[in-house]
């Protein structure tokens, strides 16, 4: 699609204050969308906005609190207009062998990247549905996969797969839904590990990330640009170092 075709379309983006978030809404206002960036850093998503200009509001909201997400698409379709797009990406990465000094960072995962994505998409499916829209949902290949100490977090995108496999089924022709499965990118994700162990060999390998978040913005700037009686259902994209 080109930028004039976009142009009084408008995108939502989950955790866009940084990594693959800030880089997808930079990538769609560039494309001609207006975009709303959600998170819950007020400082990073306002300077952001402010560095687009115009057609880029900030909307301090954490995707756990559904009132804020009720209050952040009153908001995009008063400042913005209806909701076209909607990428369901805030997400975290609390990875560590599995016991219960644990257990905060399992509820909290399964809070944010399961049930914030699915929030997110009911109070908001309204908007998307009207006049045809698309969802994104930011999975990972660890929602196809799953190694020793991911279990949880793999538990939430493989949850994620299933439930978009259903609501891709469910809303179509209205709403599109495309799922992203990116293996390691260069990204902030790893410094939020609480087992110190596991994040200081995590980070090991984030430190070498050879895939930028742009480049997987590029990918879903691409599958919102095809035509719409053609949807790209499920892209898993890798390092081409990465065989897990
Ligand atoms: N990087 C990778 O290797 C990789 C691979 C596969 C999948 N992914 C997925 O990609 C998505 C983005 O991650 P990233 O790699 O770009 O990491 P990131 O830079 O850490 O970004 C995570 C984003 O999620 C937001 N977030 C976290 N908790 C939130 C909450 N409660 N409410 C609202 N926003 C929240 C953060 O914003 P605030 O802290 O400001 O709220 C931040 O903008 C995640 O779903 C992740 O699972 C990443």
């Amino acid at each position: 699609m080109t930028d004039s075709q976009n142009i009084h379309r408008v995108a939502v983006v989950t955790g866009a204050s940084s990594g693959i978030g800030a880089a997808t809404a930079r990538a769609l206002h560039a494309d001609g969308y207006r975009v709303a960036l959600l998170a819950r850093r007020r400082d990073r998503i306002e300077s952001i906005a402010a560095e687009l200009g115009d057609g880029a509001i900030a909307i301090q909201a954490d995707v756990t609190d559904r009132d804020a997400i009720v209050t952040a698409a009153q908001r995009v379709q008063d400042e913005l207009g209806v909701t076209d797009v909607l990428v369901n990406n805030a997400g975290t990465m609390l990875l560590g062998p599995f016991s219960s000094e644990q257990r905060n960072d399992y509820r909290s995962m399964i809070e944010v990247n399961l049930l914030g994505a699915i929030t997110a998409t009911e109070v908001f499916l309204d908007q998307i549905k009207d006049g045809g829209g698309d969802l994104i949902n930011i999975s990972s290949v660890a929602g196809r996969t799953a190694r020793a100490s991911n279990g949880v977090y793999a538990a939430t995108k493989w949850g994620m797969n299933g439930w978009s496999e259903s609501l891709r089924q469910e809303l179509l022709p209205d709403v599109r839904v495309t799922l992203i499965e990116p293996g390691v990118v260069d990204t902030e994700l790893p410094t939020h590990i609480t087992h110190e162990p596991t994040r200081q060999a995590v980070q090991q390998g984030y430190d070498v990330a050879s895939v930028k978040p742009e480049e997987v913005a590029e990918v879903i700037s691409f599958a919102l640009g095809r035509p719409r009686h053609l949807v790209l259902n499920e892209i898993l994209l890798r390092p081409a170092t990465q065989l897990g």
